[in-house]
Order: structure tokens, then sequence, then C-alpha cells
């Protein structure tokens, strides 16, 4: 089969993560895409030094790329609102398939994205939206597509958790923890997201649309950080048996569908309380399956790079199969009416 152009929006984190383990693993991703995935050019304004772009087109202009009739795949690893929008819906525009990690853009803009997607029968597609490395919205969408989903909940920013875990276990400041996840790669560009639960409502705000049918509305979800835990509320919960988790929470309940991020306390024996450091964990209860439990770094170039990567090898099996791509849409002809905040 002919090989896949992929074009690379943001060479940061994310962005050369991805780089990386395209061109590393790419004899690996050919064979289980069934295609050659070739990078065609990528648009970054400042060199990544973990990154050797090779013989690779390198441009300052995202619209080289979005404009680039050879690239059949854009890859918006930016962030943020504004160019990733334009780059998003330039590319969708020039009837290119689009793969990206900005859970702020989708769960805000996702309506529009998604409906510009339709009509021009191309995919957007976002893994790596939601925590990390975990492959949460294909076992959502896919693996448990014959349930009623009753509830999910779990730990969706690893930034937050990172801090949490360090503060309980070394005893470390709150600003300096999170000055070293800004080093490693895990922050946002504005922490502020991280530490205020925006981040983590971002993520909830998709997961829950996916696992009931419900538009993206994000400003429905209650949104707490932990920029107010302190040290001894850390180890007040200790003493007690618990450890202090900041969660994303979604329950189906007779009024409709809430949705809450916000500091809990969770008792040391339940798994979640196990789950530290950088990890996510997300659970998800279904009608027919009962729990399920999902486990796996929640940023980090790695594992975000991971799932940017297997959504790039979906889109590679399926582009030329015009029918398959509306799956990869929101399912919004279920939506519930209701909702209540907590
Ligand atoms: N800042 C995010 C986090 C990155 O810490 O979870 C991954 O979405």
């Amino acid at each position: 089969m002919k090989p896949v152009k992929v074009g690379i929006c943001g060479l940061g984190t994310v962005g050369g993560g991805t780089f990386n383990v395209l061109s590393k693993n790419a004899n690996d991703i050919a064979r289980r895409a069934g295609r050659e995935i070739i990078i065609a050019q990528v648009a970054t304004r400042h060199p990544n030094p973990n990154v050797d772009t090779g013989d690779v087109a390198v441009t300052d202009n995202v619209m080289d790329v979005i404009n680039n009739p050879e690239i059949d795949i854009v890859i918006e690893l930016i962030g943020g609102y504004t160019i990733a929008k334009e780059v998003v819906l330039g590319a969708i525009a020039n009837g290119k398939h689009v793969v990206t990690a900005n859970k702020a853009l989708i769960a805000v803009h996702g309506a529009e994205i998604f409906a510009a997607a339709e009509a021009k029968g191309v995919s957007v597609m976002y893994e790596a939206a939601v925590a990390g490395g975990i492959p949460i919205i294909k076992a959502i969408r896919e693996g448990l597509a014959a349930n009623r989903i009753n509830w999910l909940a779990g730990i969706i920013n690893g930034t937050g958790n990172f801090i949490l875990t360090e503060m309980r276990d070394k005893g470390r400041d709150f600003a300096d923890v999170l000055k070293e996840a800004q080093e490693l790669g895990y922050a946002e560009a504005d922490p502020t997201f991280d530490v205020e639960g925006i981040d983590a409502a971002h993520k909830l705000t998709i997961l829950a649309s996916i696992a009931y049918g419900i538009p993206l509305q994000f400003e429905r979800c209650y949104t707490e950080g932990i920029s107010k835990i302190t040290q001894e509320d850390v180890e007040y919960a200790d003493e007690l048996g618990y450890r202090i988790k900041h969660l994303g929470i979604s329950r189906r309940g007779e009024n409709g569908i809430d949705l809450r991020v916000h500091p809990t306390m969770i008792p040391v024996a339940r798994p979640i309380a196990k789950v530290d450091g950088v990890l996510n964990a997300v659970m998800v209860n279904g009608d027919a399956v009962g729990d399920t439990l999902y486990v796996g770094a929640g940023a980090g170039a790695g594992p975000t790079a991971s799932a940017v990567v297997a959504d790039v090898i979906d889109l590679a099996r399926t582009m030329d199969a015009p029918a398959t791509a509306a799956v990869n849409h929101l399912a919004f002809d279920t939506i519930e009416k209701t909702y209540v905040l907590p």
C-alpha cells in the first residue's frame, strides 16, 4: 500500500517524543499499519535538543504543513486554543486527517471541530488527550462499547499526582515539586491548568462525552484543584489511613450526569490509593462488565507519544475506507438531556 505521510506541528515534549517513536519504531509501526508511515514535514519555532530531524523538512510556519499537498495526516502538538485551533480546522478544510493530544482544544471546541471533520469526511483522533499512555478512549469507545456506562473515576492529571506523591513520600514543598514536574515535561505550558484542576476537567469532559454519548460541556464540570492542599493535610490523611488523590468523577444519576474534579480522601487499601507519581488510573463501571481499571503513565514524552502514534497507525489502517471515518467522532445521537452539578 502507498505510504502515509504525516506532518508534525510542534516539536516540544510530545512533538519530540512522537518524532522519535515514529523514527525509532518505524519498521514495527509499518508492519502494524500495513504501510510505511513517513514524517514528511515538521513545523517548529524552537529546535528540540532531544530530536535529530535528519533529512526531514523543517519549517517555522505551521501553514506550510497544513498546505503541504503531500501530507495525509496533520499531528497537532502545539497545545492551547489559538494557533492549535487554526491548525486543526485548517488541516480539516484541506481534507487532511488530524491527530491531536490537545485536551483543552477538544473539550472546549470539539463540537465545532468534529462537525467540520464530519462535513469533510476526515477523522480527528485524540487518544493522547486523556491519561497520556493509557488507551482509555479506545477502552471506553471500543472495548466497553457493549455497556451502558454507570460511572467513571480516576486520577487524570499526572503533574498533580506527582506533586501529592512527593509531598507525602518525601515531605517536599509543593512549589519545588511543581518546578520538577515542569522540567520533566509533565506540566502544561500554564501549570495553573494542572494545579487548579482545569486540565483534569478538560479530560473528564472528553471521557464523559464518549462514555455517555453526551455533548462536550466543559463549563458544566465542577472544578477544584490541589493548590490549597498543605503538607499537614497530607500528613493527617496518612495518619487516618487515607491518601489524598485528585480525582475526576462522573456518575449517571436520576437527574442526569455529574462531572466533578476535586481532591478526595481514599482509604489506603483501595487500588487507586496506591497509584503514585506521574501514573494515572481510570476506573470505569459498565452494566455488563462491572468494574474495570486502567493504569499507566499519564504524562511525559514517551507515554503521550505512544498514544499519538497509535492514533496515526489506526488512521493509516482505516483512512482509505471512508465508512470508518464517522466512528472516530463522538456519538452525538445518544445525548442525555439533563445535567446536575454536585
Ligand atoms: N499536564 C498533563 C498532566 C499532561 O500532568 O497530566 C498530560 O495530559
